[in-house]
């Protein structure tokens, strides 16, 4: 048994018959996904397969058509994103989002602010825990030494480990990660993949992830979910799904 299925007891994701649609495009067309608290899930399919819809329906952002969305047995479909973040649901998304004129400690304690909903109070609103409590989180990703770098000097590996120490800090129950690696080089891309896994190890998190990049994908996940067209095609292990013939021909196109 992995240390992170020892340590977890929360972020087990069980998502219902869900169908988001843009005007008539279904994006997600009727999704069930179960995740267990502390799996290492990764989500693959082609360009347009409904991979970020799934995940931003997960993250409150877009409102299904139908369906549900229940972490740790709540249903959560229809709080307001903000909610979601209290409770846990920890976002990162395929291009980076942080304050660009704000040093790299600063975005952490925004994140934290934000959350709290003392984003107008400022840097003011930062107790001495909270400062801790970022230096832990920085340290955790290896950012300790660029703390006080502007984020904008940031490479684009670094804005990632920045990115998810600002879910870190946010006590993540479920860590979305959106093409964690995309735009990366492979030195920044492998430190990622260490990054992400020694986390999961260590935090015992649930992690959802999408990615292109096949060697990440089988070198993370525990088990994979494949979407096609809006839909899930199969679930199963990285060996399991490597050799299906259905798989394959999606990602050639021929689907
Ligand atoms: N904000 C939006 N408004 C309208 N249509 C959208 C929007 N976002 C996505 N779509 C459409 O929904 C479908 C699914 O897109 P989505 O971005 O979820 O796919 P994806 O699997 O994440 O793709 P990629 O691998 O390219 O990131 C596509 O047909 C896309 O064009
Ligand atoms: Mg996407």
């Amino acid at each position: 048994m992995s240390a992170a299925s020892e340590a977890s007891t929360a972020g087990a994701l069980c998502v219902r018959d869900l169908v988001v649609s843009y005007g008539a495009n279904r994006a997600v067309d009727g999704i069930s996904v179960e995740v267990a608290a502390g799996e290492l899930r990764a989500v693959i399919g082609p360009n347009g397969a409904g991979k970020s819809t799934l995940f931003a329906a997960i993250a409150g952002e877009v409102a299904p058509a139908s369906g549900s969305v229940v972490l740790d047995g709540v249903d959560v479909t229809r709080w307001a994103p903000h909610r979601r973040v209290r409770y846990g649901v920890a976002r990162a998304f395929q291009v980076s989002r942080i304050f660009p004129t704000l040093t790299v400690r600063e975005n952490v304690l925004a994140a934290w602010l934000c959350r709290e909903g003392k984003a107008q109070l400022w840097w003011r609103a930062v107790d001495g825990a909270t400062h801790a409590r970022a230096g832990v989180a920085l340290d955790d990703v290896g950012l300790g030494a660029l703390a006080e770098r502007r984020g904008d000097s940031l490479s684009q590996g670094d804005r990632k480990r920045l990115e998810i120490a600002m879910a870190l800090q946010l006590d993540a129950r479920l860590l979305l990660l959106d093409e964690p690696t995309a735009g990366m080089s492979p030195k920044e891309t492998s430190a990622t993949v260490a990054l992400v896994e020694s986390l999961w190890r260590r935090r015992g998190l649930t992690i959802l992830l999408t990615e292109h990049d096949m060697s990440v994908v089988f070198r993370l996940a525990q088990r994979l979910t494949v979407m096609h067209r809006g839909r899930v095609l199969c679930t199963g292990a990285p060996a399991e799904i490597r050799n299906r013939a259905d798989v394959r021909e999606i990602y050639l196109g021929h689907g």
